[in-house]
C-alpha cells in the first residue's frame, strides 16, 4: 500500500496541515486526553476561560466543556477544523478556523492550554508566539501543557534545548510547574514535560 505523499513542506502553511489532516496522517495526535490536563482541570478551584491554539482534532475540547469550562479552540487549516467539528459533534461549535497570531479572544483569558502547537512550528517562529501568549494573557492567568525537548534539526515536531523555553517565556511568564511526562504517545515519549506558567505583571 503508497504511503502518504505530501507537496507541502512549510508548516506556516494551512495547506501543509490540510494535507496531512486530509491524508489521515497525524503521528501526534493522542486520540485522547492527556491525563495531565485532566489532572490540571480536576485540580482547578474554578473553571478557567480556555484557548487550546493549533487544537487539531481538538479531544480536550470535549472533557474541558463537560467540565463547564468556557473553551474556544482555533486552527488554521479548514481540514483540521473539519476533522475537529465531525469528531467533537454537540461540542464542535466550540472550534473555530482562526490564525493564533490575529485571532482576537470574546472574553479574557484565563489559561491558554499548549499541546503540540509550539512544536509545530519552525523555531524561527517561537519568539513570535511567545509574544502572542504574553499579549493574549493578562496579569495571573496560565500558559501551561506539554513542550517537547529535543535537537533534531528537522521537525516538525521542532524541540527545544534544555534551557530555550525558560529563555522564550521568562521575560512575561514565571515558571510554576515542570513535570516529566509519563504517558506520552511514541513521538513524544521521554522527550516531553508538563508546564505550567503564571502571566507576570507588566
Ligand atoms: C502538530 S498539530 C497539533 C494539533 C493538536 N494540538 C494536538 O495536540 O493534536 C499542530 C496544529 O497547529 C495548527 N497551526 C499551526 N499554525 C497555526 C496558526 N498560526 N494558527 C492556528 N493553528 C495553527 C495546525 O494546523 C495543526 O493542526
Amino acid at each position: 500500500m503508497p504511503g502518504p505523499h505530501f507537496a507541502r513542506r512549510d508548516p506556516n502553511d494551512p495547506a501543509f496541515w490540510d494535507e496531512r489532516f486530509t491524508q489521515r496522517f497525524m503521528p501526534w495526535d493522542q486520540g485522547g486526553v492527556p491525563p495531565m490536563l485532566a489532572r490540571f482541570v480536576a485540580d482547578a478551584p474554578t473553571p478557567l476561560v480556555t484557548l487550546i491554539p493549533g487544537c487539531g482534532l481538538g479531544h480536550e475540547v470535549r472533557h474541558l466543556a463537560l467540565a463547564q469550562w468556557d473553551v474556544t479552540a482555533i486552527d488554521f487549516s479548514p481540514a483540521a477544523v473539519a476533522s475537529a467539528h465531525l469528531a467533537l459533534h454537540e461540542f464542535a461549535g466550540h472550534v473555530q478556523q482562526a490564525d493564533f497570531f490575529t485571532f482576537q479572544p470574546e472574553r479574557p483569558l484565563g489559561f491558554i492550554y499548549e499541546r503540540a502547537f509550539l512544536c509545530a512550528l519552525p523555531r524561527e517562529r517561537w519568539p513570535a508566539v511567545a509574544a502572542r501568549w504574553a499579549e493574549l494573557l493578562p496579569a495571573g492567568a496560565l500558559l501551561g501543557g506539554f513542550f517537547f525537548f529535543d535537537d533534531a534539526p528537522k521537525g516538525p515536531p521542532f524541540g527545544a534545548g534544555p534551557d530555550d523555553i525558560a529563555a522564550l517565556l521568562r521575560t512575561a511568564f514565571v515558571l510554576e510547574e515542570d513535570v516529566a511526562v509519563e504517558q506520552s504517545i511514541a513521538v513524544f515519549a521521554g522527550k516531553e514535560r508538563w508546564q505550567l506558567w503564571r502571566r507576570r505583571n507588566d
